[in-house]
């Protein structure tokens, strides 16, 4: 049968993935409150379509920090994707180069930086960092995304530690054995992901610096010329700092719902950043993401672009970069179909008052 929605290819996903792996990439942390909230938040938002507008041709490119984009969807940064599919990262970034869409490679992925450069030369890449307490090897790794062709820094700040998540613990999640973290060979930080409640865990706490503090971004910016993003931002407070110590852009993100429990699904924080920041960086969202409706509420609310995370693991493990291409294609048909719909031929027809919280209906 034809895979026609996100949901039909987690399906596919379930079934082709390692009980571990699966729980793994799903899980989020405590009660998944949050992890359900991420989807369920869009869903409490209205459309308001325009009708009459001329949507023969519909132009949905954009640019991104400079990078033009064939769609606002790019892949957000997740960990060890050949766990899901031998094509991994590489064949993510592939397919996300042919849909015209950002790729975000992960500190922790399975995939070197260097070989993910050269499998996918054509495609905009950026590259999610976390801060290791070693910060000659933190230095030595920015070094080698600046050469490698990455085009910005995307600093995860959302996780000092990594939440509890307790199905790693109940599997004692360990990343197998033919499989490393490809960053790291050779150094100390490679490979610690094998034992333990949830090896993980245990990894992250021996290796990420926790005393880390936005001074740091001070740190980085004078170590590269490449534009900082933060991602992890959930309030408007943490907004103004990432303004303030200069960051070119933020991801409003709770890492798909995988730190900690209870916090806002990421498009119910939207709203007060834009408000506090808009104007000045670029304002991204990722989290929850699931169909074309989903994107065009995040960019009435004053998102640029969107990233997907999961989804994009489920076209992998589905049937590797091939899987991948054809879940762009279903989001990007998904997409085009809400744009006509709602009487928008170009992004900047999309308006904020094309969407409203359902309340609005409710009092009726
Ligand atoms: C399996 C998995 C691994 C992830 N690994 C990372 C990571 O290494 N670095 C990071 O900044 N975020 C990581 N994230 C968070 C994603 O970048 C993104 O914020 C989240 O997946 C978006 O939500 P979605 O899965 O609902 O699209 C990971 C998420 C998942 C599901």
């Amino acid at each position: 049968m034809e895979l026609v929605c996100v949901e039909d290819f987690e399906q596919q996903a379930d079934r082709k993935l390692e009980k571990s792996a699966k729980d793994y990439y799903k899980s989020g942390a405590g009660d998944q409150f949050t992890l359900g909230l991420n989807r369920e938040a869009f869903k409490r938002l209205r459309l308001r379509p325009r009708c009459l507008r001329d949507v023969s041709q519909l132009d949905i490119s954009t640019t991104i920090l400079g990078h033009q984009q064939k769609w606002p969807l790019g892949i957000a940064p997740t960990a060890m994707q050949k766990m899901a599919h031998p094509d991994g990262e590489i064949g993510n970034a592939r397919a996300a180069g042919k849909a015209g869409s950002i790729f975000i490679l992960s500190t922790l992925s399975t995939t070197s930086l260097e070989d993910l450069s050269a499998g996918a030369p054509d495609t905009t890449k950026w590259f999610q960092l976390y801060i290791y307490k070693d910060r000659s090897l933190t230095e030595k790794v920015v070094r080698r995304a600046e050469k490698a062709n990455f085009k910005a820094l995307v600093l995860t700040i959302d996780a000092p530690i990594f939440g509890h998540r307790r199905n790693d613990v109940r599997n004692k999640f360990s990343l197998p054995s033919h499989l490393c973290l490809a960053n790291f060979q050779g150094e100390q930080a490679n490979g610690v992901i094998t034992e333990g409640g949830s090896g993980i865990n245990e990894y992250v706490a021996s290796q990420f610096d926790a005393s880390i503090t936005w001074k740091d971004i001070a740190w980085l910016k004078q170590l590269t010329h490449l534009p900082i993003v933060v991602k992890g931002v959930l309030t408007a407070e943490d907004a103004v700092l990432a303004r303030e110590f200069g960051c070119a852009g933020i991801i409003v993100s709770n890492h798909g719902a995988r730190q900690i429990d209870t916090v806002p699904a990421s498009i119910e924080a939207l709203p007060e950043i834009v408000r506090a920041v808009g104007e000045d960086l670029v304002v991204m969202l990722d989290g929850g993401i699931m169909q074309g409706n989903d994107i065009f509420k995040a960019l009435a609310l004053g998102a640029k672009t969107v990233f997907i995370g999961r989804p994009a693991v489920y076209g992998l493990a589905y049937n590797g970069q091939k899987g991948v291409e054809q879940l762009l294609g279903v989001l990007r048909k998904d997409f085009e179909i809400t744009m006509a719909l709602t009487g928008c031929q170009t992004l900047a027809d999309i308006k904020p008052a094309m969407v409203t919280h359902e309340s609005t209906y409710s009092k009726l």
